[in-house]
């Protein structure tokens, strides 16, 4: 089978697949001009490579996230579309968010800014049995994610759009159960994919179901987040105005987010770029090989539903 990759680091990836699959042909896209691919393993491509591949029987989105090659024009709507799922992505994003989650939860915000003002003052603890976490989208990543804080000792709240049932999580779905779990959690965690139902999910009336006090952290997509509505949920300053206490952000509709966007200076936020889960490239190559072989035997396997965006 022939193979044409297309990724920032695509030597490494096509180094990590030639070792899995020895009998494939494989070609870095812009390298060469006349390779005609059975299949395509790509990060974000470009409209104009799917102009020069008419024959491509299937894709591997080098991701988790498919966002993007969705919204490619010149995507063909006929071929199987394979993503990578957590491939080692979901513990990194777990240590992520168990990092923000400690961060509000033992205080770190407030003894940062007391820092500041040379003032030694501690606050009460709230331990983590009372500590309810909130995490929206329990697909690969967001499971994991669920877990791994139930097993740390928080009330984990999770919420799909179609109802699911996760041992030691409390599951809610839909409309009526997303109100339910805003009105709970001390902090929301989202890894909702992009799509057009979750463009905005966390908006003005959901900031405000939160209760006083919460906090947010989002490695899933920036465009879940209403930028607007956060930024009045923060209020201006270092003060807290008992709304929305701080969060912890590593995803932006625009990224890099922009030197003149105002969410670099609020003192009340945290900002990281799109670090909270690298893949990890060996466990990745692994479910790529796998994906490209099934494929080509014509198995069954998981692909994305281009309809629902994931
Ligand atoms: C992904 C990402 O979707 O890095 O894998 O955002």
């Amino acid at each position: 089978m022939r193979i044409l990759i297309h990724a920032d680091d695509a030597a490494l990836w096509k180094d990590r697949l030639a070792s899995r699959l020895p009998s494939a042909e494989f070609a870095i896209s812009g390298e060469t001009s006349d390779f005609q691919a059975d299949y395509l393993a790509a990060w974000k491509p470009p409209a104009s490579l799917f102009e020069t591949q008419p024959a491509l029987k299937g894709i591997v989105n080098l991701g988790a996230g498919v966002d993007a090659l969705l919204d490619n024009p010149s995507l063909p709507r006929d071929i199987p579309i394979v993503k990578l799922r957590d491939a080692g992505m979901g513990e990194l994003i777990a240590d992520y968010v168990r990092y923000g989650v400690l961060h509000f939860q033992r205080d770190f915000d407030r003894y940062r800014r007391q820092q500041h003002h040379t003032t030694w003052r501690e606050h009460a603890l709230t331990p983590k049995r009372e500590w309810a976490v909130g995490v929206l989208g329990l697909g690969s990543i967001g499971r994991h994610v669920a877990r791994q804080l139930a097993d740390d000792g928080y009330p984990v709240h999770g919420w799909s759009r179609s109802p699911k049932a996760l041992k030691g999580i409390t599951c809610h779905d839909g409309d009526d159960g997303l109100q339910t779990l805003l009105g709970k959690v001390h902090t929301l965690v989202t890894l909702l994919p992009d799509t057009p139902a979750t463009r905005g999910i966390i908006d003005r009336d959901a900031l405000a179901v939160l209760p006083d006090g919460a906090s947010l952290i989002n490695p899933g997509r920036g465009t879940l987040i209403d930028e607007a509505a956060l930024l009045e949920a923060l209020g201006t300053g270092e003060e807290e105005n008992g709304r929305l206490r701080g969060a912890l952000l590593d995803a932006f509709p625009t990224e890099p987010l922009p030197d003149d966007s105002p969410l670099w200076q609020h003192s009340r936020l945290w900002i990281t770029p799109h670090m909270a889960g690298p893949t990890p490239i060996d466990e990745a190559a692994d479910q790529v090989a796998k994906a490209l072989t099934a494929m080509q035997a014509g198995e069954a396997i998981d692909t994305v539903d281009p309809k629902a965006g994931y």
